[in-house]
């Protein structure tokens, strides 16, 4: 989604804003943009390109227009307001009121992440001072509210600006007449100062960024900045100012060695990146459970400003409250079967979006845990905060990013180990958040007092197992490429499974159409009859989840009925069901069953078949159409 990279520094900064967007763009974003003040030249002032096309574009046009600048902003955006077109893309300029504006050179540049909700109102009050708009975007009453408050300090137009508004965002703003300062606020959206270092005799330089990362191999020093904050960026110092203005020093906003990684990930030998991520997956779950040794609670100790140790919240909790979005929800509904059965915790998954609106009843003694593979989710974030408000103040994060907000406002984490995640539609962050999601069972079952040690011991053995029964699931491609031949022919899909395996069917529906486009379904096979038994005909694939457990044989009733109406069933079966191959019926069987453990393995067939489905049709799979890779709006 959308991504800032700011820099004042008395070098020429604009490849490393280029590269900043580089390192951002496999969010996701349909348009970007870079503003600087050129001092040199005939007309020195602000300078700016665009472009609905690849930031590698953009670098072109910035290298043929011989753009060298020691300020300047960049951004990537994922349009809210406004179509992804040229005008629409970040910078945003204000060149002040009055009919003949236009004509004058631009004063302010903005790049703002998040959204304004009172812009119409401030629109129609900046239009009523004159000032004009180029764009749709709710971004350009800030360039132009920034302008009509200048009066000769950035940081003080900065703080007047922001006081005026509603809703979320992030932003980094410069003025002409002050060409090495950048001044940056954050509400809502993440922001981080980066700390350069003064070389070659020259005055430190000094960054800002929506991540960390976009910052990796320029600055490791990073200050997270919290809500409400004003940064003043300028060359040789810096300073910020909370949401009532009073500075803030390096206790209150210490500066913190983060070992971002570089983005820069190679495809090796693979197509796309969410197949190199789907192949990863034995690794990424043997690194998520390196120095698992046992099931003590400190595995979850916190690691942010609100550290907790795991052992006291446990004893203190006696339900769970799950917020979570997309496949991370998904990868909470089968933690809640997992919690209920085996460590007898009553347990509530929801939508983060619904829950942070929600008027619910709120429980001190329950652990309210998000799940998130960024871990800088907007609605996840804020549902967290929304129950944090609501006096719940045992928290926990299972997250794959360890320099997260969500990580630093738990009280308690467990960071998964997938390593960086670009294909959009989630797959290793999935099976992680399960084995996560699988030891905090374990963990709270024996504060309940529910596990044994020889269940400790047999759980831990089958969990160290994982690696290798997926790389046997993982060798079933072949197969699956076949199914996927058929289903790229298919307008819809049917998924269905049982138990737990109902959330892994929501997960490969979502997966299907997330990346080939095809309108997927899923429902618990006890459903059926209920309503999508109208839509099978034969037309209508349906795949079905059939471990080996004690559903079976309703599952099995649940397939009669499918076929009985001339539908076409895809089974992933365990190996030792007696469910056979014939017309109508194609089976894959799974090599082992799993117990408790099959969600993790019986997700990745299908995570082919997406990837295999969206192959055939020839959509773009690890940029699906309209879809971000970390949703950092509301
Ligand atoms: C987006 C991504 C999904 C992801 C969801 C939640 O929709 O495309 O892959 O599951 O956000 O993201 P999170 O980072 O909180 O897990």
């Amino acid at each position: 989604m959308c991504g800032i990279v700011g820099a004042v520094s008395a070098r020429n900064i604009v490849p490393v804003l280029i590269q900043g967007l580089q390192r951002l763009e496999y969010r996701g974003y349909d348009s970007c943009g870079v503003a600087v003040y050129r001092s040199g030249g005939d007309a020195p002032g602000l300078y700016r390109a665009r472009s609905t096309a690849r930031v590698a574009e953009l670098q072109a046009q910035v290298a043929a227009d011989g753009l060298e600048a020691g300020t300047g902003i960049a951004h990537t955006r994922w349009a809210t307001h406004g179509a992804p077109a040229v005008h629409n893309a970040h910078p945003h300029f204000s060149h002040g009121a009055g009919a003949d504006a236009s004509s004058r050179p631009a004063r302010v540049a903005v790049v703002h992440n998040g959204i304004i909700e009172n812009h119409d109102e401030l629109r129609a009050e900046l239009q009523a001072r004159g000032y004009r708009f180029d764009s749709q975007t709710d971004t350009e009453v800030i360039a132009h509210l920034v302008d009509a408050l200048y009066d000769g300090d950035l940081f003080r137009a900065v703080q007047a600006a922001v006081a005026r508004l509603q809703g979320a965002y992030a932003i980094a703003v410069f003025h002409k007449d002050e060409p090495q300062r950048v001044v940056g606020a954050r509400a809502g959206s993440p922001l981080v100062l980066g700390v350069g270092q003064a070389r070659d005799g020259l005055p430190a330089e000094h960054f800002l960024a929506s991540d960390a990362m976009a910052l990796a191999g320029v600055t490791d020093q990073i200050v997270y900045l919290a809500e409400g904050d004003v940064v003043d960026l300028q060359l040789g110092r810096y300073w910020v100012c909370d949401r009532s203005g009073r500075p803030m020093g390096p206790e209150e906003r210490p500066v913190r060695t983060v070992q971002a990684h570089s983005g820069a990930v190679e495809l090796g030998p693979y197509r796309h990146y969410m197949q190199k991520e789907i192949f990863e997956q034995p690794r990424a779950l043997a690194d998520t459970l390196e120095g698992v040794e046992g099931v003590v609670p400190e595995l979850f100790d916190g690691q942010g400003d609100q550290a907790a140790a795991a052992w006291r919240v446990f004893k203190d909790i006696d339900r769970v409250l799950i917020l979570a979005c997309g496949t991370s929800y998904y990868s909470g509904c089968v933690a809640k079967y997992w919690l209920e059965a085996m460590a007898g915790i009553p347990t509530q998954v929801e939508v983060a979006s619904e829950y942070r609106y929600r008027r619910s009843v709120p429980h001190p003694k329950t652990l309210v845990v998000t799940i998130s593979q960024s871990g800088e989710t907007a609605d996840t974030l804020a549902a967290l905060r929304h129950a944090q408000s609501l006096g719940m103040r045992h928290t926990l994060t299972i997250c794959n990013v360890a320099t997260s907000a969500m990580v630093r406002e738990c009280a308690l984490a467990y960071i998964t180990r997938a390593g960086v995640e670009i294909g959009v539609a989630s797959t290793k962050a999935f099976t992680t958040q399960l084995a996560g999601l699988f030891l905090l069972t374990l963990a709270l079952a024996q504060s309940q007092g529910r596990l044994s040690a020889e269940e400790e011991a047999r759980h831990l053995k089958a969990m160290r197992h994982l690696p290798v029964a997926l790389q046997s699931v993982l060798a079933l491609e072949p197969q699956i490429i076949h199914w996927a031949e058929a289903f790229a022919q298919k307008d819809h899909a049917l998924f269905l499974g049982r138990g737990l395996h109902y959330p892994i069917a929501l997960e490969g529906a979502l997966k299907l159409k997330e990346i080939s486009y095809i309108h997927a379904e899923a429902y618990p096979a006890g459903e059926l009859k209920h309503g999508p038994l109208a839509l099978v005909t034969s037309a209508m694939p349906v795949v079905t989840v059939a471990p080996n457990d004690e559903l079976l044989e309703k599952l099995k009733s649940n397939m009669q009925e499918v076929r009985a109406r001339g539908g076409v069933l895809y089974v992933l079966a365990d190996a030792d069901t007696r469910i056979r191959s014939e017309e109508g019926l194609n089976v894959i069987r799974m090599p082992e069953h799993y117990g408790v453990l099959s969600p993790i393995l019986h997700v990745v067939p299908l995570q082919l078949l997406a990837y295999h489905t969206a192959l055939a049709k020839g959509t773009d799979v690890d940029k699906p159409r309209n879809l971000a890779k970390s949703v950092t709006v509301e």
